[in-house]
Formats: C-alpha cells, sequence, structure tokens
C-alpha cells in the first residue's frame, strides 16, 4: 500500500474583519475579556447574499488544486467538513461540485466540528492507500457569523467563532518513509449536548426529554422551529464552556501522544504542531505539556477566531506559505470538539 501525500494547500478567509471593539457595539462584551480568556482579536465573516460555506470552500479548493500541479477535472473525489453546512440538506460537498465543475465524481459531507479535517484526513488516507482514488479533494470551511447569536446571550460562542476555509489535496507517493504516519480518530458521545446546535433539529426530545427540552406541545414534525423555540431564542448553538476547556486540555495531550508513540517518536521530534484553534489558551497549555518551543506551534486565532473545520488546514497552510513547513518534516494535527470527538494525525512532509 502507497502512503497518502499532501499534494497540494490553499485557504480562503472573507475579506471583511470584524474586532473585538466591533463586537462590543452588539453585545456587552470587551476587548479586554475575549484576548485574555481566548487570545483572539479579530475574526473575518462571510459577506452576506456573497458568500456561503461551500463558496468559502470552493475557493480554497481551487488554490490547493493549482498548487497540485492538477485541474478540477483531475479531482476523483471530495470530502467536505462542516459544521454549518449551506443547506440542512443535501450537503456542501455538492454544491462545491457544482462550483468547481467536477459532476459525476463522489462527494462526501462530514459531520465531524472541530476535528472533521482531521476525520476527513483519516477518510482521505483510507482510499488513497488501497488505491480507490488518486487525487482526493479534503475542504474544510465554516460560515459561523450566520448562524450565531449576536446578542449579550450568546456572547460566550459567538465571540471565539470566525469563518473561513481550507483545502487539501492528497495524493499517492512512491516514498513509503513520507506522507500521513498514521491517524488517530475518538469520540464520546456521553458529552454531546455540552457544546451543540440542537433547534431546530429531527429530535422532538428524545434526548433530553420534551420538559427538559422545553417543547412538550412540539406534535408533529419536529425538524422545524416552532413558535416557542422562536419566542424563547432557542435556535442558536450553546456551549458549557468550561466543561469544554477541561476535556479539551486533556485530550489534546493524550492524543498527540498517541500519535508520536505509534511511531516510536517524542514530542522533540515535531517540527511543527497545528492544533485546532479553539482557545489560545488552550494551545498554550498543551504546548507547555509537551515542552514544546514556540517555533513548534503555530497559532493563528489571533487573526481568525476558532474556524472549526478550516482551521487546521487555514493553519497549516499559512504555517507551509510562511515557509515554517518544509520537505522532510514532521507535522502533527491535533483537534478537539463538539461531540465531544478529538483526533490527530501525523504527517512526514
Ligand atoms: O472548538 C472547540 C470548542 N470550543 C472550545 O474549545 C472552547 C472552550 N472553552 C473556552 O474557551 C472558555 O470556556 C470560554 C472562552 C468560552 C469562556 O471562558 P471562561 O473563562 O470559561 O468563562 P465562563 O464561561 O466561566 O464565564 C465567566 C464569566 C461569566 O460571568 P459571571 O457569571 O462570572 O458574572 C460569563 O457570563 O464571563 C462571562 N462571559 C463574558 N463576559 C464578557 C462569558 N462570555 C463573555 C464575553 N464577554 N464574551
Amino acid at each position: 500500500m502507497k502512503n497518502t501525500k499532501i499534494a497540494g494547500i490553499g485557504f480562503y478567509v472573507p475579506e471583511k474583519v470584524v474586532t473585538n471593539n466591533d463586537l462590543t457595539k452588539v453585545m456587552d462584551t470587551s476587548d479586554e475579556w475575549i484576548q485574555e480568556r481566548t487570545g483572539i482579536k479579530e475574526r473575518r465573516y462571510a459577506e452576506k447574499h456573497k458568500e456561503s460555506t461551500s463558496t468559502l470552500g470552493a475557493k480554497a479548493a481551487a488554490i490547493a488544486i493549482e498548487r497540485a500541479g492538477i485541474t478540477a477535472a483531475d479531482v476523483d473525489f471530495i470530502i467536505f467538513a462542516t459544521l454549518s453546512p449551506d443547506y440542512y440538506f443535501p450537503g456542501c460537498a455538492v454544491l462545491l461540485q457544482r462550483q468547481l465543475g467536477m459532476q459525476g465524481i463522489g462527494a462526501l459531507d462530514i459531520r465531524n466540528q472541530c476535528s472533521g479535517f482531521v476525520y476527513g484526513l483519516s477518510i482521505a488516507d483510507q482510499f488513497v492507500k488501497t488505491g480507490m482514488y488518486k487525487n482526493v479533494l479534503l475542504v474544510g470551511s465554516e460560515v459561523h457569523s450566520y448562524g450565531i447569536d449576536f446578542s449579550t446571550k450568546g456572547r460566550n460562542v459567538t465571540v471565539i467563532f470566525g469563518d473561513g476555509a481550507g483545502a487539501v489535496v492528497l495524493q499517492p507517493t512512491e516514498d513509503s518513509t513520507s506522507g500521513i504516519l498514521s491517524t488517530h480518530l475518538h469520540a464520546d458521545g456521553d458529552y454531546a449536548e455540552k457544546l451543540a446546535y440542537i433547534n431546530p433539529g429531527c429530535h422532538s426530545g428524545v434526548h433530553l426529554g420534551t420538559e427538559q427540552f422545553g417543547y412538550p406541545e412540539q406534535e408533529f414534525g419536529g425538524a422545524f422551529l416552532t413558535e416557542k423555540m422562536w419566542e424563547d431564542g432557542n435556535y442558536y448553538p450553546n456551549m458549557e464552556g468550561q466543561a469544554v476547556f477541561k476535556m479539551a486540555v486533556q485530550k489534546f495531550p493524550e492524543v498527540i501522544m498517541e500519535a508520536l508513540q505509534t511511531n516510536g517518536l517524542q514530542p522533540t521530534d515535531i517540527d511543527m504542531l497545528i492544533p485546532h484553534q479553539a482557545n489560545l489558551r488552550i494551545s498554550q497549555f498543551v504546548q507547555k505539556r509537551l515542552g514544546l518551543r514556540d517555533d513548534q506551534v503555530w497559532n493563528n486565532i489571533q487573526k481568525y477566531g476558532n474556524t472549526t473545520a478550516a482551521s487546521i488546514p487555514i493553519a497549516l497552510c499559512e504555517a507551509w506559505e510562511a515557509g515554517k513547513i518544509k520537505e522532510g518534516d514532521l507535522v502533527c494535527m491535533a483537534a478537539f470538539g463538539s461531540g465531544f470527538t478529538w483526533g490527530s494525525a501525523l504527517i512526514k512532509w
């Protein structure tokens, strides 16, 4: 079996910059609070009526395809990771496919939130390794800004998230010592509601109980927004921030060590760690726990906020464009988020 390499990489973020001070105009928050707790200074927001998750993804994908030295016609499979799809269904992979003129090939959407890119990388790796596909396009893209609560009630979620997209093209490599060395995927559904976008959904209160769910009157359907949900403003993502933080600082180091140990390596062997950009404080904790130097970790949450499935490919691409990832470097990617899901991947570039 052949190894899988990243043959092309690209990212795209919308032009509109939204600073912490901009957010203070619509909710009770402050630049000081946001920077101190998350490290974020600004984020990008998509342009309404012109941009969406699939269009941002298509822009990043076009760059990755060109850098891989292929054309859209050469791509033989698409994987699209997002938690903010354009439509409830169908998924974003088919919308991106249409935009790039790649009709006919398989197109898969995955719903693994912050770990979406790492999960996608693992899926792509299996297809390439077995020889089923030669050019897999993997995209992570999000437009959070259309679906978050800009009132003070939603401030713990809203200040964190930003919009953007990243993409890679994965191909087989003849060199058995380089490319993706291993991927490690985990999840624990006990924590499903700790960071979730529950309403409107097709659950009719089955998991939380209709009383706790708060909408016992909802007899028919269930997938749609009821008048009461609308009145309550209960149609936004919710997060128990401290519970997520606590688990993240445990699982990030654990899953990075799992990847290193599988390959007989140590933290000192890492040339570049690309952590999912959840919170600068989480990245700093992980860095310290693993004893990594500043030049071994790439953080850009300060500029883009948390872009969920897009955060790893955006950071990876930025680090590569800055010349901080070179041929032969050991690159580690790790993510943790809603689900809870978490994972890691080790790549010899
Ligand atoms: O992508 C992966 C998933 N997400 C994460 O990894 C996020 C993990 N969690 C976190 O990053 C942090 O928990 C947050 C940044 C979300 C919140 O920080 P925290 O230090 O855990 O704050 P908290 O939720 O415990 O809230 C502390 C206080 C509260 O006020 P009181 O009750 O002490 O008066 C909040 O109401 O801070 C208040 N608060 C805010 N104040 C100003 C919450 N959000 C804000 C805000 N601006 N945006």
